[in-house]
């Protein structure tokens, strides 16, 4: 699991003076917004006994009260008060380890792993949950699937599953057929494996006929991971020769993705549209608002999809193990497999340093037992 990265522990407006429990990446937090307005987050085991934080207590002057013996904690994570040792100073140890945090376009980022690795990585945008000339519609509560969260990655990276999976809502076989290009790049410190997709006169399936009031377009279709915790796709149609011009339609659709653990995942996805568009079926509604209504029939069946797969993921150590399976890729994995190499070498830089941290613990060890045996310490 990749814990140098930035990913959405949740929805600003979610966050309030209020302690909220989350796993990122198999590791307990506790988090609130503090009565400065910042959303903090901590490990969510008290350092006295480990006891869960988030069933604690948020006093009024702004400190967390552990609910067993009741240590209580500042907004630094600085342990302030230990009730049945008020007479002798409060270690400096009794501390707890701080994760960073990030709030912008409305969303809250954490930063699970080291934070010295930080550097330039910054979370990435989604700039129009700020402008108001978009209007958006976000999945609140998020969806959590029984599913490793690179198979979300994998799912949108790969749209041939339009075909059999979406077909007749979004899907049909000539969306598979269509070839795909890929782009590599970085943005703001995060890696981005982009695939294309761009068609002329092409039809429509049905729920994209009913979104856009179209039938035959030209159509651009991106995809694009943005480091392993989001997930960018802009869909561009218009009457034949017509895009890039005012009969332009299409929208904006991010998908966040934070790994709970090895098996679970976190998943907002977030409908944006162009403000003052009308839902062609029903005027009544924008248009972010009507493909919002109906986009999650569609999310039903990737979440059987991914928990499917999980399933028989169950049966193997990891998505590259290949000891008594062996996958095959097509064509249309391009997107997929340098996703893949991406993420893989993220996660052995990541774990290079780590066992680097350990080979020199054990030189610590080294050095102290010598020390020992020459009688020093
Ligand atoms: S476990 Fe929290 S105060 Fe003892
Ligand atoms: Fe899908």
């Amino acid at each position: 699991m990749i814990r140098n990265t930035w990913y959405v522990a949740g929805l600003s407006r979610n966050f309030k003076y209020k302690l909220d429990k989350k796993v990122i990446t198999a590791l307990p937090m506790v988090m609130w917004r503090a009565q400065d307005g910042k959303v903090v987050a901590f490990d969510g085991r008290c350092c006295h006994k480990r006891f869960p934080l988030w069933d604690g207590k948020l006093l009024d002057n702004g400190v967390l009260r552990c609910a067993y013996h009741g240590l209580c904690y500042d907004s630094s994570g600085k342990c302030v008060d230990i009730p049945m040792q008020r007479d002798i100073p409060i270690s400096p140890a009794a501390q707890l380890r701080r994760y960073p945090v990030v709030e912008q376009d409305g969303l809250v980022w954490l930063w699970p792993g080291d934070p010295a690795k930080i550097g330039d990585v910054k979370p990435p945008r989604i700039p129009e949950l700020a402008d108001s000339r978009y209007e958006a519609v976000i999945a609140d509560p998020p969806i959590r699937i029984r599913a490793n969260s690179r198979l979300l990655i994998e799912n949108l990276l790969d749209i041939t599953h339009f075909f059999p999976l979406h077909d007749g809502n979004i899907g049909d076989l000539a969306n598979s057929m269509i070839p795909v290009g890929l782009v590599e790049g970085v943005v703001d410190g995060n890696p981005k494996v982009m695939t294309t997709r761009s068609v002329q006169n092409y039809r429509l399936p049905p729920y994209y006929q009913r979104w856009f009031g179209l039938e035959v377009v030209d159509r651009n279709h991106t995809h694009a991971m943005i480091g392993p915790g989001l997930v960018r796709v802009q869909l561009h149609v218009a009457p034949p020769g017509k895009l890039g011009t005012d009969d332009e339609a299409g929208y904006i659709l991010c998908h966040t993705d934070t790994p709970i653990d090895e098996h679970h995942l976190e998943w907002h996805w977030i409908m944006i549209a162009k403000a003052g568009a009308r839902f062609p079926p029903d005027r009544s509604m924008t248009l972010a608002q009507g493909m919002a209504f109906e986009f999650p029939e569609v999310v039903a069946q990737d979440e059987w999809a991914l928990a499917k797969q999980q399933e028989m993921l169950d049966f193997s150590d990891s998505l590259s193990d290949n000891t008594t399976y062996r996958e095959i890729n097509l064509r249309s994995d391009v997107g997929v497999v340098h996703a893949r190499r991406v993420l893989a070498r993220m996660e052995k830089a990541e774990n290079n340093e780590s066992s680097g941290l350990s080979a020199s613990s054990l030189e610590m060890a080294k050095y102290a037992s010598n020390l020992r045996a020459q009688g020093a310490g």
